[in-house]
């Protein structure tokens, strides 16, 4: 299924670059186009959805690490 129709990026893509180490939908961007340049923006709201509930699943430890 399309996250962002512009830049015909997936879920999956998109799922793989938060995995990856996205954290932000401007790396998300960079990572596979979703949500990029001259897009229509529709798509912004649920890169940044995917951003939080992936990272509310994981853990910070005292150092900072974060872990899933
Ligand atoms: S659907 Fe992602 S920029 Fe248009």
């Amino acid at each position: 299924m399309y996250v962002c129709i512009c830049a015909a990026a997936t879920e999956e893509q998109v799922q793989l670059c938060i995995t990856a180490g996205a954290q932000t939908a401007k790396q998300v961007a960079m990572g596979c186009g979703a949500g990029k340049g001259r897009g229509c923006g529709l798509c912004r709201d649920r890169i940044k959805s995917m951003i939080e509930n992936h990272f509310s699943s994981c853990e910070v430890d005292e150092v900072g690490q974060i872990s899933a």
